[in-house]
């Protein structure tokens, strides 16, 4: 885990010596006893996994900060449409969420390079007061030099980053300093939960929203197979590159010993659930060990794991089960928040949506 808490004045771009230390701050989360959960947790996830059928690897392995490297390249790619179709909604209509929702300070979940945040720290950086922005990430490294790069850009921001998980990081966010708060969920990373685990995450968010604060969802919308299929299959095999470096991951992380030679990767679209779903093909009958986790596990020739599903949303369904209102599962309250749709955007080809909420008592 890196610990990225910085204690050196940065340069700038322009050569300026810039007192980064009062305007940044990184804490990184782990799961901790604090939680409820032990340090063993963690590894708990993926024996899990990789015990059941067909087997799953968590989807968050995928960010060490090369992965983090290759998804950035993911993003630029021909066939990958989501995030340059993100980008052009955000372009065309950051202003009017800005509008909507009056000084917000913006929480983004897996914030990654911060490259789409720009354009809602633009939208919002029309008054006078101090802009607060808290990136949250898995990958430490990747955090840490956008919110450099934001801080050189931004002189009047302030950023206080988490380096971890979203439930750890939705448990431990401080109280906002501006009236109000936004919380981004960009991408379509949403669609790596399935729907069991969005209604627990709408909870979640819930519990960490204040009503009358904002939730910003980008989500990836259903389309032809052939389309999504080729934005997973890249023909320069990136995405490949991707999927096999989770496995990299788990050898340096827990001691494992996949040989990357030995896997394939491979992307179809479920129909049924509406998710592609990426997998990693054992191209023999193999035996892999995790050493730190003391886990062995075997795996037939042609057997997969799963590492990602990537659900594919309708807007309107979507915008019903936000609406529906999410019980808080603590004992001590009763009371149900709902995320109310405030209003929707969607591009002319109707590829990529974004709901802005507002979280309501
Ligand atoms: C970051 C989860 C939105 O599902 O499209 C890209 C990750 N995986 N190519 C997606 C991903 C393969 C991406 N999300």
């Amino acid at each position: 885990m890196p610990e990225s808490v910085y204690t050196e004045p940065q340069t700038s771009a322009a050569g300026l010596n810039i007192d980064f230390n009062s305007r940044l701050q990184i804490t990184p989360l782990r799961a901790s006893k604090d939680f409820g959960c032990s340090q063993g947790d963690q590894g708990l996830e993926i024996i899990q996994g990789l015990s059941q059928i067909p087997k799953t690897l968590p989807v968050q392995y995928f960010y060490d900060d090369r992965g983090s490297q290759l998804f950035e390249q993911i993003c630029e790619l021909p066939e990958y449409y989501p995030t340059r179709t993100e980008t052009a909604i955000l372009q065309a209509h950051a202003p009017e969420i800005a509008q909507i929702t009056g000084p917000c300070e913006l929480v983004e979940l897996g914030s990654g390079s911060s490259t789409k945040t720009r354009l809602l720290l633009d939208a919002y950086a029309t008054t006078d007061l101090p802009q607060w922005y808290c990136p949250i990430d898995v990958s430490g490294g990747i955090l840490e030099q956008s919110a450099i790069a934001l801080l050189a850009d931004y002189p009047g921001l302030q950023i206080q980053g988490y380096v971890g998980t979203y439930d750890l990081a939705l448990a431990s966010l401080s109280r906002p300093v501006l009236p109000a708060r936004m919380i981004c969920f960009l991408g379509s990373t949403l669609g790596n939960l399935n729907p069991q685990e969005c209604q627990a995450f709408f909870a979640q968010l819930t519990k960490a929203l204040q009503p009358g604060e904002y939730l910003l969802l980008g989500v990836d919308l259903q389309k032809s197979p052939q389309q999504l299929e080729a934005a997973y299959n890249d023909s320069q095999g990136i995405t490949a590159a991707f999927n096999l470096n989770m496995l990299r991951h788990l050898n340096w992380r827990f001691q494992a010993n996949f040989n990357l030679d030995e896997f394939q990767h491979l992307a179809f679209y479920n129909v049924r659930d509406r998710q592609i779903e990426m997998h990693l093909k054992s191209l023999r009958s193999q035996t892999i060990q995790l050493r730190t986790l003391d886990f062995t596990v075997a795996l037939e020739a042609g057997e997969t794991i799963r590492t990602e599903i990537s659900r594919k949303f309708d807007l309107v369904e979507l915008q019903t089960q936000l609406g529906q209102g999410n019980s808080l599962e603590n004992a001590s309250s009763s009371s149900t928040r709902t995320l109310h749709p405030l209003k929707v955007w969607t591009d002319p080809n109707h590829w990529f949506g974004l709901i802005l909420c507002q979280c309501l008592a």
